[in-house]
């Protein structure tokens, strides 16, 4: 019988908890700017989510939806305005992004004090530093939901699977901050199913439905599933075969209401931190 670790319940213990911060603050409450260009549905239902998520904490949310064909000179001024407005203490550009403007280029014009998503090559190198520092949502979320089941991390072997800037490499970089042993496998890992049987912690973030089975999960096994996927039925599920894996493994996330409430969970405290640290100075 393996633990669930519910992504869900642990996002309303942060949000429990961001709430009473907020309301020992002294002075404005933090301030979240989310800019989102063109209209890819998903990303309304994402902005939307956040925006949600900071109103129940006693947040400031200000979305800032832009036509598809903004120049990237002017997300990158609007930038700027917003690197420079003290309400303001975490900016967000909501990815995708269209073809025509540069990921990085936006990224690098956030200010790291301000940068939530921790997309920022400054907070990459403090984290792969070990430095203070913000880092990415996700994947500090997993290492939250981990500590607060008492999983302990310290020399074990961790396998992420996926290496991915937002996923993948952050989530390597904390779980070697974690102490753990930690291996990185991707699309051209040879034997993947034998590093998986390997790994006492198992994240999976490869956006494959249901490619982890079975056979190739270690016996005791914490397994983590990032994966959103859609199955050949319409059905929702992870890149682990849940029901499965299961029984193998000591404690897994599900999907839905696993990894996917921790996104936001921790862009609130990214925010909350980012707020802390400017009236600190
Ligand atoms: N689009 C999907 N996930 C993310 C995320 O974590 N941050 C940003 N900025 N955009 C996203």
């Amino acid at each position: 019988m393996a633990l669930v670790l519910s992504g869900r319940k642990y996002a309303r213990v942060v949000r429990a908890s961001l709430r009473d911060r907020v309301s020992e603050l002294q002075g404005s409450a933090p301030g979240l700017a989310v800019i989102m260009v063109g209209d890819d549905p998903a990303s309304r239902v994402y902005v939307g989510a956040k925006e949600k998520a900071c109103k129940k904490v006693g947040f400031n949310s200000r979305v800032i939806g832009l036509p598809a064909e903004t120049s990237e000179a002017d997300i990158l001024g609007l930038v700027g305005e917003l690197n420079c407005d003290d309400t303001v203490h975490g900016i967000l550009v909501q990815l995708p992004l269209p073809d025509h403007i540069s990921v990085d280029r936006v990224a690098s014009a956030v200010l790291p004090e301000k940068d939530v998503d921790g997309f920022h090559p400054v907070n990459v190198g403090r984290l792969w530093r070990g430095e203070e520092g913000l880092f990415p949502c996700t994947p500090s979320g997993i290492v939250g939901l981990l500590h607060h089941h008492d999983i302990s991390m310290r020399g074990k072997n961790a396998l992420v699977v996926g290496r991915s800037n937002i996923v993948g490499k952050p989530m390597a970089a904390l779980l070697l901050r974690e102490n753990c042993t930690v291996t990185v496998a991707h699309s051209r890992t040879v034997d993947l199913m034998g590093q998986c049987r390997k790994a006492d912690i198992l994240i999976v973030a490869v956006g494959k439905p249901e490619m982890i089975q079975r056979d190739w999960v270690k016996p005791g096994a914490v397994v983590v599933d990032v994966g959103m996927n859609r199955n050949s039925n319409g059905k929702l599920v992870g890149d682990v075969a849940y029901n499965d894996v299961f029984d193998v493994c000591s404690a897994i996330t599900p999907v839905p209401g696993g990894v996917g409430p921790l996104t936001i969970a921790f862009l609130l405290e990214n925010t909350f931190k980012a707020r802390a640290k400017s009236s600190a100075e």
